[in-house]
């Protein structure tokens, strides 16, 4: 995981499905100090199960399978309806064989569901699947973000975290202020990066059925951030 790392973030063309090398871009991930953010909450919570919307090259699914590998053994789910048609299944890839490679782990240890998160996140309620930890960086708009927290917040347990990236964007703070204004249940949670917003889910949404409370949307991007 460390070298195909390495490799990703050198911007090492990667073999796609077809065989292929292809280049990598130099935006399409999270940075090295979000990735071990993610991988030290991982391990603080003791998660063997972790969902991610959004894998793309798959630099974020590598260091949630490093956490898996340090906690030895777990899965990891990944969410992505777009890895053929714009990544050349290359985040897919490099996760199955990461994943494959490490004594811990083993091939059961990721999977990868090709179908738009709005979709998938529904079925893996009806499947009955739980998680300690959600990383959602899919699609960026504003009620995108906002129906991935809502059906992710569902899937996560109790004592668990959700985890958004992107705060630079408006729309991504403007999901996170709609949070923080109407959902007692989950808890912000202090991040050592600006970039990602984390919330504990403290239990079940008791909201009356006509809850809201007015937030305030944010404007303009933080340049600095992305
Ligand atoms: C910023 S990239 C994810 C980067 C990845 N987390 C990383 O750090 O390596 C966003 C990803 O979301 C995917 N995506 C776009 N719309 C989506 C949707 N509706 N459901 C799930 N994933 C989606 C894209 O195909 C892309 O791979």
């Amino acid at each position: 995981m460390q070298c195909t790392l390495q490799a990703l973030y050198a911007r090492q063309p990667q073999q796609g499905d077809d065989g292929l090398p292809h280049p990598i871009d130099a935006t399409t991930r999270i940075k090295p100090e979000e990735g071990l953010e993610l991988l030290a909450l991982a391990r603080q919570l003791g998660a063997r199960n972790l969902l991610e919307v959004g894998l793309a090259w798959g630099f974020s699914s590598q260091f949630l399978l490093a956490a898996l590998a340090l906690e030895g053994g777990g899965r990891l789910v990944a969410i992505d309806p777009y890895q053929d048609s714009d990544w050349h299944g290359i985040g897919r890839r490099l996760a199955a064989a990461s994943a494959e490679a490490t004594i811990a782990l083993g091939n059961g240890a990721f999977r990868w569901i090709g179908k738009r998160s709005d979709w998938a996140l529904p079925q893996l309620e009806q499947e009955g699947a739980r998680f300690d930890l959600v990383f959602i960086d899919g699609y960026h708009r504003f009620d995108d973000v906002l129906i991935d927290l809502s059906f992710a917040a569902r899937l996560c347990r109790p004592g668990g975290v959700l985890v958004l990236h992107d705060m630079w964007l408006p729309s991504v703070r403007s999901v996170v202020a709609f949070i923080e204004s109407n959902r007692p249940d989950l808890l912000r949670m202090p991040s050592p990066c600006p970039n990602l917003a984390l919330f504990r889910r403290e239990g079940e949404d008791q909201r009356r059925w006509d809850h809201f409370v007015p937030f305030e949307s944010a404007v303009g991007h933080w340049e600095e951030l992305s």
